[in-house]
């Protein structure tokens, strides 16, 4: 049986969709069991990370868990990792596959890259079997960021990375977890842009007039300061600009396709195919 956490999340729905239409075992373990999507003979239980009780029944006879990163602040986060990873070899599971992230190292400028680090570490402690899915940015994430007036402010200068879809993860994740390899994998999308040419790209596809606007640190800084964010917080947000910037989301390797057997979308490709995801950009284009 095939154990999957945070069910209610975005990935992990989708994931498990995914599995429950080949016919695999499932267990979904979620904080709000009835936020989880409901598949026959699929079994739910509840879990958080952050309650180690609640973990035993959630792994108890799995012999792949697919342990989806939480939410929490970096530190916090890796922490709450540790509960799971530990609550797994208590309970024998035969295989760990961990949703971590491209770039994660101790000496990142993305803070949430060294909680990876941090939580990679003490799955290696624990001496399960394990594979690690170190996935790029998501696509996704560049739609948050643009503001009211179809502009991303940032300093991700001349940096590219090669961003992946939600979608691709999914399909990566089913099909590594249906057949665990080990070891640890970087997972891109088809291409390496950079900032520009994503306000430059989601332009076209949205009919919409986006662009990218350079900022210094300083000013980064300053106009997030503005909005009350709080500074940890804040830190995040500079840090997966300059971690762009720096090329830790580069290069583009082809694990995907060794591992689907398809290649990873496009931007333009994942968009029309998913055009509700566009979210409030959809309506900059409207007339
Ligand atoms: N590669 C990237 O660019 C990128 C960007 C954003 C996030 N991420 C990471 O990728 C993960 C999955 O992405 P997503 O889009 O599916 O995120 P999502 O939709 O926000 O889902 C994340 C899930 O994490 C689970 N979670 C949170 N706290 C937990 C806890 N204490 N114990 C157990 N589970 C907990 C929640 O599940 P339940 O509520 O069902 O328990 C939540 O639904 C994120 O959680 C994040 O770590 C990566």
């Amino acid at each position: 049986m095939v154990l999957i956490t945070g069910a209610s999340g975005r990935i992990a729905r989708r994931t498990a969709e995914l599995l429950a239409h080949r016919g695999t075992s499932l267990r979904l373990m979620s904080r709000n069991p009835g936020y989880v999507p409901k598949f026959e003979g699929v079994e739910i239980v509840r879990g958080d990370f952050k309650e180690p009780t609640t973990l035993e029944a959630a792994f108890a006879g799995i012999a792949t868990a697919f342990v989806i990163s939480g939410k929490a602040l970096p530190g916090q986060r890796a922490l709450m990792h540790k509960n799971a990873f530990e609550a797994a070899t208590r309970a024998g599971v035969g295989h760990v596959v961990y949703l971590s992230l491209k770039g994660a190292s101790s000496n990142s400028l993305y803070l949430f890259c060294r909680d990876h680090h941090a939580s990679e570490q003490f799955l290696a402690e624990t001496g399960l079997r394990q594979t690690l899915l170190r996935i790029a940015f998501y696509q996704d994430m560049f739609i948050e960021e643009f503001d009211p007036h179809g502009v991303i402010r940032g300093l991700g200068g001349a940096g590219r990375g090669a961003f992946i879809s939600r979608e691709d993860t999914a399909w990566v994740a089913a099909a590594v977890v249906a057949n665990p390899p080990g070891g640890a994998l970087d997972i891109t999308g088809p291409e390496l842009l950079n900032v520009a040419d994503m306000a430059r790209r989601l332009s076209a596809i949205c009919g919409a007039a986006l662009r990218y606007e350079e900022e210094s640190t300083a000013e980064m800084c300053a106009r997030l300061g503005r909005t009350g964010m709080p500074d940890e917080v804040r830190d995040l947000k500079v840090g997966w600009f300059q971690a762009i910037a720096a090329g830790e989301q580069s290069p583009t390797t082809d694990t995907y396709r060794h591992l689907t057997g398809k290649d990873p979308q496009s931007l333009e490709a994942y968009f029309s195919a998913f055009p509700e995801r566009l979210g409030a950009l959809r309506q900059l284009g409207t007339p």
